[in-house]
């Protein structure tokens, strides 16, 4: 497997970082890249891997950045802003690509690319860190138990601290309001409502319906119907979580105050740090449901999500450089549902321990 052959784009963002360590730990020497040399260069010479510069925005200088290259692992969101030609060039050259959204067009773009991945002989796998992973891979589980199952539902627990990345693309992504997926199609749902108890291995947690990448990527590595994607907030917040989310909603359609938000995230949050990282656990629920109510559920718990993205990112790549895959694909289509567990500090139930 070529260890070197891949390039790590936005490699100076939160998680770009802690994906280039994790595979330095791995022996691989992947090409360092992102849009700015002053924030790439220090990176580069303190890890010992070369760099390259490509701005998204000029073709000819990403042209170059994927000269001789075999996969490119996007590091850099919100996605929707970066991926697209990043996946140009690499349907153009035949190379694999990978990223870490959760962003429902980016996978609904990847997955319009099926036909010509497969000619090209190349994946397009979107997702490949604790979004979509463990839910991808629990989904498939629950709804390989139950055939013909008309629902899913999907929830985490755990992201207790999250990196500056996620909460500008959460934030651009407020306005749009909340979809759950119905006979086949993503619907509105209004972002706030509908909150229910779910357990959870460390206990009950009220959870509520969010915008997950599952409400498009479980209808393809499960195909069924009905899927609502749901994440756990504290007791307290609940309450007043509607008529939040309802302000930030007006708050952030406005472009001049996306832009500031996106100022001030990148100035405040900072992510979690190594502590945090090495001691929060996150959880998963899938629960699959048959029209005569049969169901099964499991759960997965799993290490802190930034830790567990950069474990199972290398893992991805290096499955992918050993196997290539062909075709738009989610992790567990092309892994199948047990990959999960193949990322270290993971486990699976079938009934809650204790
Ligand atoms: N799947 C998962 O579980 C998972 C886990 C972690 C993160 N994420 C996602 O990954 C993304 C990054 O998160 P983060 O916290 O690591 O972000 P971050 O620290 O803010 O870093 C963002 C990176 O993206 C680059 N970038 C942003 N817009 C760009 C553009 N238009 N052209 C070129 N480069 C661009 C930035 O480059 P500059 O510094 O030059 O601006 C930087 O390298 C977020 O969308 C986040 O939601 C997903």
């Amino acid at each position: 497997m070529a260890k070197s052959n891949w390039l790590l784009y936005g490699a100076n963002g939160y998680t770009g970082q802690l994906v280039a360590e994790e595979a330095l730990r791995k022996g691989h020497k992947p090409i360092l890249a992102g849009r700015s040399e002053d924030k790439i260069r220090p990176i580069a010479e303190r890890t010992g891997l070369d760099y390259v510069i490509a701005d998204l925005t000029d073709r000819n200088s990403l042209n170059k950045a994927l000269s001789g290259i075999e996969l490119v692992f996007n590091a850099a969101g919100p996605f929707i802003h970066t991926s697209a030609p990043i996946i140009k060039a690499c349907l153009e050259y035949g190379i694999h690509y990978t990223d870490i959204t959760g962003e429902i067009p980016v996978f609904q773009n990847i997955f319009s690319f099926d036909s010509l991945a497969k000619k090209k002989g190349i994946v397009l796998m979107s997702g490949i860190g604790f979004d979509i992973i463990p839910t991808d891979c629990l989904a498939r589980y629950v709804t390989e138990r139950v055939p013909g199952a008309v629902g899913l539902e999907l929830a985490f627990a755990g992201l207790e601290h999250i990196s500056p990345g996620t909460m500008k693309t959460m934030v651009e992504m407020i306005p749009g309001g909340g979809l759950v997926r119905r006979n086949g199609k993503l619907i509105g749902y209004p972002l706030g409502k509908g909150a229910k108890k779910v357990m959870f291995p460390d206990g009950e947690h009220t959870v509520i319906p969010i915008l997950w990448g599952d409400l498009e990527t479980a209808y393809h590595s499960t195909g069924v119907q009905n899927i609502t994607t749901y994440m756990a907030y504290p007791n307290y917040m609940i309450r007043f979580l509607p008529a939040g989310i309802s302000i930030m909603q007006k708050l952030f359609a406005s472009k001049m105050i996306q832009r500031a938000a996106q100022k001030i995230i990148d100035m405040t949050v900072k992510g979690p740090g190594k502590d945090a990282r090495e001691k929060d656990r996150s959880y998963v629920w899938a629960r699959a449901v048959d029209a005569k109510g049969n169901e099964k559920q499991a759960w997965l718990d799993i290490p802190e999500t930034y830790l567990f993205t950069a474990v199972a990112s290398v893992l991805t790549i290096e499955k992918i450089l050993a196997l290539h895959p062909r075709g738009a694909l989610t992790p567990a289509m092309a892994f199948g549902a047990d990959f999960v567990l193949e990322i270290q500090g993971t486990k699976r139930y079938d009934t809650l321990p204790g």
